[in-house]
């Protein structure tokens, strides 16, 4: 599938991530479907998507998205219940709980019912992309990536797009493309079996960790280990739950 061919994405699975992911791509303009197995999710999906905090009606209040944007957005999205109501999708993007049998099985699912040519990709935020696609088609292995968003989609523009050796060009430039066209700030990222993660949560696991240790060393307290991330980093929190701020001298 090539890259200007894509017109229909499918997400699979409505909640944080699905309704975001899909908010920014019915705004490039693609039709976009929602699949979820609860139609609570869908109704709610459908409610934060248009009156949401990160949500199209605030975003125009605020001068972010103009108003035709906005009802295009609305327009652009459908939901479904039925993995059938993806059978004509060119790329699907899924969002289900991390569980790697629970994506296999999907991805085994919709290898069945959506077409032959599509694009597959998956935002897990650490299962390796092969063992993903491990019960999909050879064929379909040739055009599977990962495509890792950040929460909240609307407002962090990350996303890791990860590939493996089976996936080809055709596939990551296409890929890419669409990224880009919904504004993604785009990381390349090789899969890697044996790890864990992609770049953003491996590098924020290291930090972590590090932190972890200089409090259990008792070489700073917790709070201490905040202030110096954020007043010195300008990073928006520390680990610890420690905020600076309104309110603080820090
Ligand atoms: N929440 C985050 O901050 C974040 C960030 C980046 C990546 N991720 C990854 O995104 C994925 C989804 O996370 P989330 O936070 O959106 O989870 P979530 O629980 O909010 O949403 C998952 C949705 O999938 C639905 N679902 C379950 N089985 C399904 C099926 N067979 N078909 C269709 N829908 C199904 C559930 O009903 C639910 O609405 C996970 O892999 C997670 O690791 C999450």
């Amino acid at each position: 599938m090539k890259a200007e061919q894509i017109r229909h994405i499918g997400v699979v699975g409505g909640g944080v991530m699905g309704g975001g992911i899909a908010q920014i791509h019915a705004a490039a303009g693609y039709r976009v479907t929602i699949r979820d197995i609860s139609q609570q999710i869908l109704d709610d999906t459908r409610e934060a998507l248009i009156e949401g905090k990160w949500g199209v009606k605030r975003a125009v209040e605020k001068g972010k998205m103009g108003f035709d944007t906005a009802t295009q957005v609305i327009a652009n999205v459908d939901f479904t219940l039925e993995i059938e109501g993806l059978g004509d999708c060119d790329l699907i993007i899924e969002a289900v709980p991390e569980k790697l049998e629970l994506k296999q099985q999907v991805f085994a699912e919709l290898d069945a019912v959506v077409k032959a040519d599509a694009i597959f990709t998956s935002n897990t935020s650490g299962i390796v992309i092969q063992e993903i696609a491990g019960k999909v088609s050879e064929q379909r292995k040739q055009q599977f990536v990962g495509m890792h968003f950040s929460n909240p989609v609307p407002v962090m523009s990350m996303c890791e797009i990860i590939t493996t050796p089976q996936s080809t060009e055709e596939t990551v430039d296409a890929v890419v493309f669409v990224a880009n066209a919904a504004k993604r700030a785009v990381c390349m990222v090789r899969d890697t079996p044996g790890t864990r993660g992609f770049i953003l949560n491996r590098v924020f696991a290291a930090a972590a960790r590090e932190a972890r240790q200089i409090v259990e060393d008792g070489i700073a307290t917790p709070e201490d280990v905040d202030k110096a991330m954020i007043t010195g980093r300008n990073w928006p929190a520390g680990f610890f739950g420690a905020r600076g701020g309104i309110g603080k001298q820090w």
